[in-house]
């Protein structure tokens, strides 16, 4: 879905304001398509363990980087189109923005300004202004909304692409125990107020599809669904703990069951808008739902490990993931999923901060192993995953090492193999000489940013912007937090250059024939704009004022179409108070030709030069993309769409994952049958069936697209029901349910055959913790993570109580 809301916090430090400890975001509803940008968080330098900084602090700073002043032909067009705004007389501390409708150029701007003064409740007042041309003007609209305090962690909350509807939430707490919203269905331009029969607690959710059906959780923990945009309301359920949009007139949640000492939930289900609901799992710790999947972490008794439960219809019948079960004090976080595929990460015992990625099959049942030492904030969630969105298959994470060090791997085929990032054209290593140094590109994600490191922004893509990355990072043996630079690939990571020297804050415009970029300061005005329209290879300093800002962020319309960039600062005024600024810079007059055929080249994308048939397969198939040539300096426009021609590729055994039970030699693509399990079927439960697996050990990657070439028998051999997880709340036992009851002890028995027997083969008589294929041989023994697993037990603090939270995207 192309992203349409674009939340932009700015925070305006004055020196009464003592709010340093303001939560930056929002509840609910922060997802990729909201940035937060912030001032005034004090810096922590060096949070990153020890050793990082080894041999990493000379490098790539001799590169020689192309930047110029603009000429004065081009200095006197941009001038021309240079759209200065004062926000006079307001005194709101923090700014939000939201871009409400798709290409049509409306920004709402919400500014706040909370009375210092009052512990007990909130009081302060709110402008609102909105503007109908990306940014260059804006009018006050603050009396359409009654001048009221408007909660700023609600922010602006922006209704589906294309809808046009927009929910502000007024802060009245002090005057009733009742809230009050303000509503637009016309992109800001008219605004209604409804007093609601609650106080919610978190931002309202837009059904995806009908934008007029809303949920919001209130304080005490009741939901409520509204069908008529907010107008009317009507209580679902009481005791809700978290809820979430399924498909059409279907949502989930979570419940308390009123006499449960155990603190799970049940997990519920609507099919027609709250009408009726039923149970659909039980002892529920967590639950989410992502692509196709519905996922569930249930424990099935108090302090037993949660296992992961996963629904592709709904929650009619469930399987269990085939994932290591955790304790406590562990926890499951999806990082990122699709209707292909899962990735997992599952966390390592003990307050180790790093765990390990999973890739799932298609159904989200049977997982391989894809990353271990996967770096993972365990206080705070942070990670630096991310998905490489202008180009497919690709992955970009930090791995953290025996000795602390943190280091980048890339993946090119969704998570098949990880290596490191290749180092910059333009920098080198310092080389120490010691045996077993690299030098490689190491990159700054969201964990960085968690650790107040001196990085802006993570990295940064566009699905528009065909094989871009830009992203702060540093060359040498691991990640250094010293001298964050910005890199930037034009490949989707295979190849890495050195763009600009320090950190900045950028924004690809104009489908990526245009990247902006402003220097990053923590104490210093700036008045410098660059950009490059050759895709970083060398940029223009542009002075769009005189008198310089004190930065907060940059803004552009969200999908990367947009030729308009506003930077977003403010200017101190005598007393406490500062005047917020925009500047908004319209780019489309100095690239004023519209690009025709011969700007174009075509590109194969994850070609790796080889002359031959299977250049460029990934996942089974290869694409040319039609790209901008560097040298074009010319306009893609607004109706650019990527074009691509995509052609199969025969298959090879690397288009194919190990089965359960098989795993690969380093360097090879065989997949060998692991000793223990020779000769012993393999069985497990799907969908409520008992199935027998026959594999040569070959499990085509989800998604993979290949035809021909390798092939691999495999046959799934339905052998009895086995449903475990399903909790109906009416069970009138009648014929068929006795039936079924019986046919189920009968799997049972078998079941527990089934798990001696691998006990007996895979761990010598232990307890069978992974039953997982491996994609490279383990470096621990599972046997001995086994033994270690039960000692830690119950020896340790609930630190993690509920961060699996996460599952919940
Ligand atoms: C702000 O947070 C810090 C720690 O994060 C804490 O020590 C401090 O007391 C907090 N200040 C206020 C005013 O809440
Ligand atoms: C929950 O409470 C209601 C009324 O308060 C009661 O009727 C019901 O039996 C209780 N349920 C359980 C499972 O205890
Ligand atoms: C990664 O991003 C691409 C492009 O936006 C998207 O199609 C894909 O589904 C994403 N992958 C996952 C696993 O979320
Ligand atoms: C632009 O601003 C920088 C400082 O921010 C200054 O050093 C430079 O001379 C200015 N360039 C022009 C052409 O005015
Ligand atoms: C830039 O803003 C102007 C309005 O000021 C608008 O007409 C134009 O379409 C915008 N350009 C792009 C590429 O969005
Ligand atoms: C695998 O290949 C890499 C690089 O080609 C080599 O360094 C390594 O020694 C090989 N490993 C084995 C087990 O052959």
């Amino acid at each position: 879905m192309a992203p349409i809301v674009f939340l932009l916090t700015f925070y305006l430090l004055v020196p009464f304001f003592f709010g340093q400890n303001q939560s930056f975001g929002f509840p609910s509803g922060s997802d990729e398509r909201s940035s937060v940008f912030s001032r005034g968080e004090p810096l922590k330098k060096q949070s990153f363990r020890a050793k990082r900084d080894v041999g990493s602090q000379s490098a790539g700073t001799e590169a020689s980087l192309c930047i110029s002043e603009v000429s004065a032909e081009e200095l006197k067009k941009l001038k021309q189109h240079t759209h200065p705004f004062d926000f006079e007389d307001d005194d709101g501390s923090t700014i939000t923005l939201a871009w409400v409708g798709d290409g049509n150029g409306v920004i709402l701007a919400l500014t706040t300004f909370e009375m210092p003064f009052h512990w007990l409740f909130k009081a302060g007042s709110s402008r609102l202004y909105r503007s109908e041309d990306y940014g260059k003007t804006f009018s006050d609209i603050s009396d359409r909304i009654n001048k009221n305090f408007i909660r700023r962690e609600f922010g602006i909350n922006v209704g589906p692409e294309n809808s046009q509807r927009v929910i502000l939430t007024a802060d009245v707490s002090w005057l009733s125990d009742k809230g009050k919203i303000y509503t637009s269905s016309d992109a800001g331009k008219n605004f209604q107020s409804t007093d609601l029969p609650f106080q919610p607690a978190v931002r309202m959710s837009f059904q995806p599809t009908h934008p007029d059906h809303l949920l919001a959780h209130s304080l005490g923990d009741a939901l409520w669904l509204s069908l008529d945009f907010g107008k009317t309301w009507t209580k679902v359920h009481e005791s809700v703990h978290s809820f979430i949009w399924g498909s059409e007139n279907t949502f989930f949640f979570t419940a308390h069951l009123n006499n449960s000492d155990t603190g799970m939930l049940v997990l519920k289900r609507t099919m027609d808008l709250g009408k009726t609901t039923e149970v659909i799992a039980k002892d529920v710790y967590a639950f989410g739902f992502s692509g196709r999947f519905l996922f569930a972490s249930i424990i099935k008794t108090q302090g037993a490990p949660r296992r992961v439960f996963v629904s592709l219809d709904q929650g009619n019948s469930w399987s269990e993931a085939q994932l290591p079960p955790v304790t406590h004090e562990q926890f499951y976080s999806i990082l990122a999923a699709d209707d292909d595929m899962i990735f997992m990460h599952v966390d390592e015992q003990g307050d180790a901060g790093f765990g390990t990625i999973y890739i799932s099959d298609d159904r989200g049942v049977l997982y391989s192993e894809s990353l271990n030492h996967h770096l993972f904030g365990a206080s705070n969630g942070a990670n630096d995953f991310t998905n490489v969105t202008s180009l497919r298959g690709v992955y970009i994470t930090n791995v953290i090492r025996k000795d602390g060090s943190v280091q980048s791997v890339i993946t090119f085929d969704r998570g098949g193999k990880w290596k490191p990032l290749k180092t910059p054209e333009n920098s080198h290593c310092a080389s120490s000489g010691k045996p077993g140094e690299m030098c490689n590109l190491h990159i700054h994600g969201d964990y960085s940013i968690s650790q107040h490191i001196n990085v802006p922004m993570p990295p940064l893509t566009a699905s528009s912007a065909i094989g871009l990355i830009i992203t702060h990072g540093s060359v040498g043996n691991a990640i250094s937090s010293l001298t964050p630079d910005v890199y930037i690939s034009d490949d989707g990571g295979y190849t890495w250059m050195k763009t600009l020297s320090g950190p900045h804050h950028y924004a690809i415009l104009d489908s990526g024939g245009l990247i902006v970029a402003v220097e990053y300061y923590t104490d210093q005005a700036i008045q410098t704009l660059k950009f490059s329209t050759d895709e970083g290879q060398c940029w223009k300093l542009y002075n769009f004022t005189e008198n310089p800002i004190i930065f907060a962020g940059l803004a552009s319309e969200p999908g990367t179409k947009s030729m308009n960039i506003s930077i977003w600062g403010y200017r101190p005024k005598q007393g406490y108070s500062a005047v917020w600024i925009s500047v908004t810079i319209d780019f489309e007059e100095l690239l004023t030709r519209v690009c025709d055929e011969n700007d174009y080249i075509t590109w194969l994308a994850h070609s790796t030069g080889a002359e031959n048939e299977m250049d460029g397969c990934i996942l089974g198939y290869k694409e040319k993309f039609r790209r901008l040539k560097k040298s074009s300096v010319c306009r893609n426009g607004r109706d650019y769409i990527v074009s691509k021609d995509q052609k199969p590729c025969l298959c090879t055994k690397d288009d194919y994952f190990c089965d359960f039970g098989y795993y690969r030699k380093e360097n090879s693509s065989d997949c060998i049958e692991e000793a223990d399990l020779k000769g012993h079927d393999l069985e497990y439960c799907l969908n409520g069936n008992e199935e027998l697996l026959k594999t040569k050990g070959y499990r085509k990657a989800p998604g993979n697209k290949c035809e021909g070439g390798f092939e691999a028998e495999r046959i799934e051999e339905v052998k009895a029901r086995c449903e475990k997880l399903r909790a109906s709340t009416d069970s009138k036992p009648n014929r068929t349910a006795v039936i079924a009851i019986s046919i189920l002890i009968v799997a049972a028995a078998l079941m527990t055959g089934v798990a001696l027997i691998l006990k007996k083969y895979v761990c010598g008589g232990r307890a069978l913790v992974y039953r997982y294929s491996a994609l490279q041989p383990k470096d621990d023994d599972p046997c001995l993570a086994d033994e270690l697993d039960s000692q830690a037990d119950n020896t340790r603090q609930v630190y993690h109580d509920d961060s699996d939270e996460d599952l919940i995207e």
